[in-house]
C-alpha cells in the first residue's frame, strides 16, 4: 500500500489530511464522531494572548456553493486554552497545531513565546489573514512589510515549527510565500477565507452583523488551487493547501498543484468524517497509479 505519511517542517503526520482551523473546534466537539488519531493533524481554532468574545451574531450565512463567516476569533486566551483543552488533546496520537493570532506585532511575538514551552504542541499556524478582524490579524496578511515583521518577530521567540497562513486577496502571492521562507517559516498554509459579503434584499441589510465576512467552501476551491500552485513554485518549504475540499479529488488537485499536505475546513460541517475519507481516497488513487508515496504526486502538474 502507498505511504501517505508526510513531514511538514518536522511535524510527522500519518496522513496528508488535516482539519482546518475554526472548523473543528478544539477537538472534543468532534471526538464522538471522528477517530482523532486518524487525522493528519488537528489545527485548533485561533488563540490569542487574552480571552476574546468575537463578533455579534449573525456570524454565518449560507451562500451558493459556500458559506460566509465573520466569527471574529472568539477564544479562551492562551491560559484558558492550555488549561482547558491541552489535557484532552494530549491523549491522542495526533499532532496538535495551534492556530495563533494577535492585534499587534508584540502580541504575535508574545503568543509564539508562550506556546514554546507548552507540552504537546507540534507547531504554530500563524493567522495573519482573518478577514473579520480590523486590527493585526486582519491586516498583516495583505501588507508585506507588516507580514515580514510579524513572522520574523515570532521566529526570534519560538523554536516550534511556524506555518504562516496566507491571505488569498493579495496581488502577488509569491512574494508573501518567499517572505515567509526568508523569515524562517517551516511551511506555509493557504488559503484563508476570501473577503466577501451577502445582502438580504427584503430587509436590505447585510446577512452578517459584521457586514462583511470570509467566503469558504467549494466556491473558493479553484482560486485556492491557483494560489497554491503559484506559492509552491516560489518556495522550497512545504505548502499546506486548503479551500473548498469536499472530496479526495479536490485534495489531489492541491497535491498535484504543489501541496505536501491539505486541510479540510467547511466540509467538516457537512460530514465530520471528510478528512478521514479524503485520506483514504488519496491512498487508493496512489495505489491505482502505482505510486509508492504521496511525495511522488506532489507538484507533478504538467502545463
Ligand atoms: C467558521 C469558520 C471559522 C474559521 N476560523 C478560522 C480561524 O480561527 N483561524 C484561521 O486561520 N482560519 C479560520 N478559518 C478559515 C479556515 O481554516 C480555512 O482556511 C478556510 O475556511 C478555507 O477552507 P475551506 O473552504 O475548506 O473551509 C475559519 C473558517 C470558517 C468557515
Amino acid at each position: 500500500m502507498s505511504d501517505v505519511s508526510v513531514n511538514i517542517g518536522g511535524i510527522r503526520m500519518k496522513t496528508p489530511v488535516m482539519v482546518a482551523s475554526g472548523t473543528f473546534g478544539y477537538g472534543p466537539e468532534y471526538a464522538d464522531l471522528v477517530d482523532l488519531s486518524g487525522l493528519g493533524a488537528i489545527v485548533v481554532k485561533g488563540i490569542c494572548v487574552e480571552p476574546t468574545l468575537g463578533n455579534m451574531t449573525p456570524r454565518t450565512a449560507e451562500t451558493r456553493s459556500g458559506m460566509l463567516n465573520a466569527i471574529g476569533l472568539p477564544n479562551p486566551g492562551f491560559e484558558g486554552f492550555v488549561e482547558k483543552h491541552m489535557p484532552f488533546l494530549r491523549q491522542y496520537d495526533v499532532p496538535v497545531i495551534v492556530n495563533v493570532w494577535g492585534r499587534t506585532l508584540e502580541e504575535y511575538a508574545d503568543i509564539a513565546e508562550k506556546f514554546d514551552s507548552v507540552d504537546g504542541v507540534a507547531g504554530l499556524e500563524v493567522n495573519v489573514s482573518c478577514p473579520n478582524i480590523k486590527e493585526g490579524s486582519g491586516l498583516f496578511g495583505t501588507d508585506l512589510n507588516m507580514f515580514r515583521q510579524a513572522i520574523a518577530g515570532m521566529r526570534e521567540r519560538t523554536r516550534l515549527p511556524l506555518i504562516p497562513k496566507l491571505a488569498p486577496n493579495v496581488s502577488d502571492i509569491k512574494s508573501f510565500a518567499r517572505t515567509a521562507e526568508d523569515c524562517g517559516a517551516d511551511a506555509i498554509s493557504l488559503i484563508n477565507s476570501y473577503p466577501a459579503m451577502a445582502i438580504d434584499i427584503n430587509t436590505r441589510r447585510p446577512k452578517l452583523a459584521n457586514v462583511t465576512g470570509g467566503l469558504s467552501g467549494p466556491a473558493i476551491h479553484p482560486i485556492a488551487v491557483k494560489l497554491v500552485w503559484e506559492a509552491s513554485s516560489a518556495v522550497n518549504i512545504p505548502v499546506i493547501g486548503m479551500g473548498g475540499i469536499m472530496t479526495w479529488e479536490d485534495a489531489v488537485e492541491f497535491i498535484i498543484a504543489g501541496a505536501t499536505a491539505v486541510a479540510v475546513g467547511t466540509a467538516n460541517f457537512v460530514n465530520p468524517l471528510t478528512a478521514i475519507e479524503v485520506a483514504g481516497g488519496i491512498r487508493e488513487f496512489l495505489d491505482r497509479n502505482g505510486m509508492a508515496s504521496v511525495s511522488e504526486l506532489t507538484g507533478t502538474l504538467e502545463t
